[in-house]
């Protein structure tokens, strides 16, 4: 395949950035979109240019690294995948690819693709966490009983990876599909519930601080995100933080 691309190149926060065309052929549709990458970055670095940075780590759908708004969607075309796991087979041969970094207030960009999603991890710092006793006589987990309902929806809210898909999709750049799989994960389980009330005050309140936007239940984040987390999730949130305002 022969494709143009259409990519967004930024020094930094405080330079302006802008799109750059860059011709690529012999691309084969078995390659992943992040391979397809790496074939431009060895052409300019052979040609002595500065390489399109990006984020990666896994390369497999697990760490929530790559990042990439590709044709105005998280994540590309397809459903129910990371950037990463995406292949050129879902692109046509002339076709030109429009790649931008994940947009929002909160997550500056770095350099080109690169952007700073460190406003997650102090939302997990403000409360995704249990206080566990480790001196010993710690309770196996195992042995606390859980009705099967409650650890699925436990679990399918734990599968979350923090990709931020659902920030650079929503209009408002809200994070709350983010935040609620954080605090569903624990509210739904006898070890998250002591510390239920301050974890959802304390992330909510963080992630206000932080500058993210507001949820006006359009849905996009939920229909984005890679792990196909619910907005359900949303509601349990809404109801743990009211319970917890009230207390
Ligand atoms: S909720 Fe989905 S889109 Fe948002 S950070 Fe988690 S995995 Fe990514
Ligand atoms: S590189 Fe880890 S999820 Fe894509």
């Amino acid at each position: 395949m022969n494709l143009t691309l259409k990519i967004w190149r930024q020094n930094n926060a405080k330079e302006q950035g802008k799109m750059v065309d860059y011709k690529i052929n012999n691309i084969s549709p078995d390659m992943s979109f992040l391979e397809m990458l790496d074939v431009l970055n060895n052409e300019l670095i052979e040609k002595g240019d500065d390489p399109v940075a990006f984020d990666h780590d896994c390369r497999e759908g697990i760490c929530g690294m790559c990042s990439l708004f590709i044709n105005g969607e998280a994540h590309g075309p397809d459903r129910g995948i990371t950037t990463c796991q995406l292949h050129m087979r879902k692109f046509k041969d002339g076709d030109t690819i429009y790649i931008e970094p994940f947009r929002a207030k909160a997550f500056p960009v770095i350099k080109d693709l690169v952007v700073d999603r460190t406003a997650f991890d102090k939302i997990q710092h403000a409360g995704g966490f249990i206080s566990v006793n480790t001196s010993g006589n710690t309770q196996d987990a195992n042995a606390i009983p859980i009705p099967k309902h409650d650890a699925d929806r436990a679990f399918d809210a734990a599968t979350c990876i923090g990709c931020g898909a659902c920030v650079a999709t929503c209009k408002n750049s809200s994070a709350m599909l983010f935040v609620s799989a954080k605090v569903s994960q624990f509210a739904l389980l006898p070890q998250g519930k002591v510390e239920a009330a301050d974890r959802v005050l304390n992330m909510v309140n963080e992630m206000d601080a932080l500058g993210f936007g507001n949820c006006t239940n359009t849905g996009a984040c939920e229909v984005e995100c890679p792990k196909g987390i619910s907005l359900e999730n949303i509601a349990r949130m809404n109801r743990e933080y009211l319970k917890a305002s009230l207390k």
